[in-house]
C-alpha cells in the first residue's frame, strides 16, 4: 500500500496553512509533529476527505483518493481532534451508533471486542459525558477502528491526558497491528518516540524533516549542550533563551540548550533525545536558523 501526497497546497482566504508538501507513505506508524497552527490538522482532514486542498493531490495506489469515494472510506479509520460525540450516550451506543453508520456487520461483536481492546468493556454503560479524558481518546480510538481501516489518522489523540493513559495509549497504537498506514499528529514528543517508525516535521505549513527518530536523533549529536548553573541564573536565561530549559539532578541544576554552536565556555555534549530535535527546529529565537532546507 504506498500513500503519496503530491505537492499538497491548501490556502484559507489569505492564510497558507499548508505548502508544497510531498510524502510518501507505506505500511507504519507515522508521527506528524509540529506546534500549534503549523497545519497538522488541515493535513488530516485534507487526507479524510473532509477538506478540499487547493493544490496538489493524494494518490493511494495510484488512484487519486477524492475519487474513490465508499471505496476509500470504507479503509479510513479518522479521529479528529475533537470528535463531538453525544455527550448524553453510552460508550456502548456511541459504537453501535457509528458501526451501524459504518455498515459493519456484526456491530455488537465488533464492538464488544473494541470496547475490550481499549480497556472500556467495564465503563461501556456510562455516558460519555461522565468519562475522563483518557477514556473518551479510548472510545475515540475504539470508533476509529470500527471497520478495521488500513488507513488510520488520529488527530493529538493524547492531548491532556495523564502519564498513565498516555501510557495506555502507546500499547494500543503497539497493539494494533502492521497491516496500516498509522498517522499521529501531536505536538507531545514523548508520546510518539517510542512507537514511531518516522517522524514528520511541520513547520508553518511545510515539511522540513522526514526521518526515522533515530537519525533525526543522531542528527542532533553536537548540538545538545549542558552547562552546570545556579538555579535563579538558570532561570532567568530560559526565559530568554526558548533553545533551553532546566535540568535537575540530585541538588545541581543544569541549563540543556540545543544549538549549533557551544553556548558557554565550560558547556559539555550530552546525548540528544527526541526531544531536543523538536527544541532544536521549533525554536521561536532564531538563533538556530530555522532550518527549512536542513538535509539530514
Ligand atoms: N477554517 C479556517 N479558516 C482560516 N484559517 C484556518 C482555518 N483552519 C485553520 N486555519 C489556520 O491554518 C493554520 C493551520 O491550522 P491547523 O489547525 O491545521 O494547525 P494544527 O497544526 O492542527 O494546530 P493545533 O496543534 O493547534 O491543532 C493556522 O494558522 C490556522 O489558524
Ligand atoms: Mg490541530
Amino acid at each position: 500500500m504506498e500513500l503519496v501526497f503530491d505537492k499538497i497546497g491548501k490556502r484559507y482566504k489569505n492564510k497558507t496553512a499548508l505548502e508544497d508538501v510531498s510524502l510518501d507513505l507505506n505500511y507504519g506508524i507515522y508521527a506528524l509533529l509540529g506546534p500549534n497552527g503549523a497545519g497538522k490538522s488541515t493535513m488530516m482532514n485534507i487526507l479524510a476527505c473532509l477538506l478540499k486542498q487547493t493544490e496538489g493531490r493524494i494518490t493511494l495506489d495510484g488512484s487519486d483518493i477524492s475519487a474513490m469515494g465508499k471505496e476509500y472510506r470504507n479503509i479510513l479509520g479518522y479521529l479528529p481532534q475533537d470528535p463531538g460525540f453525544y455527550p448524553n450516550f453510552r460508550g456502548y451506543d456511541i459504537m453501535m451508533y457509528f458501526a451501524r453508520l459504518k455498515n459493519i456487520k456484526d456491530p455488537k461483536d465488533k464492538t464488544q471486542k473494541l470496547l475490550e481492546f481499549v480497556n472500556l468493556a467495564d465503563d461501556s454503560k456510562r455516558k460519555y459525558k461522565e468519562y475522563s479524558g483518557g477514556m473518551k481518546r479510548r472510545l475515540g480510538i475504539a470508533v476509529s477502528l470500527l471497520n478495521d481501516p488500513k488507513i488510520l489518522i488520529l488527530d493529538e489523540p493524547t492531548a491532556g491526558l495523564d502519564p498513565k493513559e498516555r501510557i495506555r495509549f502507546r500499547n494500543i497504537i503497539s497493539k494494533i497491528g502492521s497491516d496500516k498506514i498509522i498517522i499521529i499528529a501531536t505536538h507531545i514528543v514523548s508520546d510518539i518516540e517510542t512507537i514511531a517508525d518516522r517522524v514528520i516535521l511541520l513547520k508553518d505549513g511545510k515539511v522540513i524533516q522526514n526521518d526515522s527518530p533515530s537519525e533525526l536523533v543522531d542528527h542532533m549529536r553536537g548540538k545538545v549542550w549542558l552547562t552546570e548553573m545556579e538555579l535563579t541564573a538558570a532561570q532567568d536565561h530560559v526565559l530568554e533563551h526558548t533553545d533551553s530549559n532546566i535540568v535537575k539532578s540530585g541538588d545541581k541544576s543544569y541549563l540543556k540548550t540545543v544549538r549549533d554552536e557551544k553556548p558557554f565556555p565550560d558547556s559539555y555534549e550530552c546525548e540528544p533525545r527526541l526531544e531536543d530535535v523538536y527544541t532544536y527546529y521549533f525554536d521561536e529565537s532564531g538563533v538556530n536558523g530555522d532550518h527549512a532546507d536542513d538535509k539530514i
